[in-house]
């Protein structure tokens, strides 16, 4: 495929990270620094499927414009390279820095292939993550059990050393710290009923209180339990809890060393298709996390970034509207890609809903659903507030300012108008529909 041609396909995200070519799953080492976002990815190199494991590379300094650079980490002796993270060395603690630059470091899975373990590696960059060594004495963690694999690693201040959360196997995790990154010893076991592959654990204000936080210990399906952590265990405090009520959410990873102390995170959105495209996947939008006190309790939340505004060029606006059965909302636009804000009191209709590109977007009994995934929200004082990513293949919808998330993966069918806006049987009051056509990121 010529690279002219390139991310403007049919099928083709165009505010969604995806791959120049070939196959791609969790985001993996996502790390700030510098004024670059970097985002490495399991990758295929040679393929549209997944084998291979290799971790390619992008930088972004927005969040939503993304360069992709050569592949980072390739296959060895240890094994294909599976996911991790990354992290600043801001004060050389693993000796790595050679000059002014500060050392990026990486972590990630060793996979190894019979009778060869799987165990955990790292490898550094001294010149702004453009080129890596792997370190001479991998792996740095050997294997522990099964297909042990995913760390993730952060630096704790309270305990004034680096902490790494892992997958074991079935339903268990591990943590363990280190000083210099090279040398881990275990520090605590803990169950995740229900979760598998791809941990996070990170720390929240309640309802941006400072004084009240959690830890969030996070599994790739998006379960995950508040606690707290003291530098050796994590206290649950609930329950397994679920943050993403879509298909296609999986291996999401908060982003290490943020500028700005907010908490960023992206995931795979896994499965999907995408027909005679050069790629295959896409990773989601970037969202924020928030830790707020619900009804339900404390509930973990997920807003798409306001970085997202960068892409908006006009508006349509509808106010105070009476949506009922004859007067649709049809805005005058071909544009595939919406960023769109909806304040709704249902009232009298049983039901409404969008058409997305022919799809049906529906909120009916208290449950919003689209083709036969679905997820309640309950209005708060009568009130529904909705934010929807529409891309080319992949909806994001946000309930509540991100109380409610749902990660989808669509192909539209043939539509006269990309967006129709339907109550039936009564009318909805809408407070404010606010439909942004997005430019492409790619653009
Ligand atoms: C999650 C996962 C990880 C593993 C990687 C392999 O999707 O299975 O556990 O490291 O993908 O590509």
């Amino acid at each position: 495929m010529p690279d002219d041609i390139l991310y403007t396909e049919t099928h083709r995200p165009q505010f969604h990270f995806t791959p120049k070519y070939n196959w791609t799953n969790d985001p993996n080492g996502l790390v700030y620094y510098k004024g670059e976002y970097h985002l490495f990815f399991q990758h295929n190199p040679t393929g549209i499927t997944w084998g291979n494991m290799t971790w390619g590379h992008a930088i972004s300094t927005d969040l939503v414009h993304w360069t992709q650079l050569k592949h980072a980490l390739h296959p060895d002796e240890l094994g294909t390279i599976f996911s991790g993270s990354a992290v600043v060395d801001w004060h050389n603690s693993a000796g790595f820095q050679i000059g002014d630059e500060k050392a990026l470091v990486v972590f990630y899975t060793s996979a190894g292939k019979e009778p060869v373990p799987f165990t955990q590696s790292i490898a550094y960059s001294n010149d702004r993550g453009r080129t890596w060594t792997k370190h001479e004495n991998n792996p740095v963690i050997g294997h522990i059990r099964a297909q042990n694999r995913d760390p993730k690693v952060f630096w704790h201040a309270a305990s004034e050393q680096w902490i790494m959360a892992l997958y074991l196997e079935a339903n268990d995790y591990t943590i363990y710290g280190s000083k210099d990154l090279k040398a881990w010893e275990q520090l605590c076991d803990l169950t995740l009923p229900g979760v598998t592959e791809c941990p996070d654990l990170f720390e929240l204000s309640v309802d941006g209180d400072r004084a009240n936080t959690r830890w969030v210990y996070w599994g790739a399906n998006g379960g995950y339990l508040l606690g707290q952590f003291d530098g050796r265990n994590f206290t649950a405090e609930t329950d397994v809890l679920n943050a993403e009520h879509g298909r296609h959410g999986y291996a999401a990873q908060t982003w290490s060393d943020t500028p700005d102390g907010r908490l960023l995170q992206i995931s795979w959105m896994r499965g999907g298709k995408y027909p005679a495209m050069p790629f295959n996947q896409q990773m989601s939008f970037p969202v924020e996390l928030s830790l707020r006190t619900t009804p339900a309790g404390i509930r973990l939340c997920r807003e798409p970034i306001a970085e997202i505004g960068l892409l908006h060029h006009e508006t349509y606006q509808w106010d105070n509207y009476t949506l009922a059965p004859g007067t649709d909302i049809v805005p005058a636009t071909k544009s595939q890609l919406f960023d769109i804000r909806l304040e709704i009191e249902p009232n009298d209709a049983t039901s409404f809903g969008v058409k997305i590109r022919g799809i049906d977007l529906r909120y009916e009994g208290g449950k919003i659903s689209f083709q036969g995934t679905e997820a309640p929200l309950a209005p708060i004082d009568g009130r529904l507030v909705l934010q929807l990513l529409v891309d080319r293949t992949s909806l994001e919808i946000f309930g509540h300012r991100g109380e409610l998330s749902m990660s989808i993966c669509y192909l539209p069918e043939a539509a006269d108008n990309p967006l129709v806006f339907y109550a039936e049987d009564g009318a909805a009051h809408i407070v404010s529909l606010a439909v942004h056509p997005l430019r492409s990121a790619w653009e």
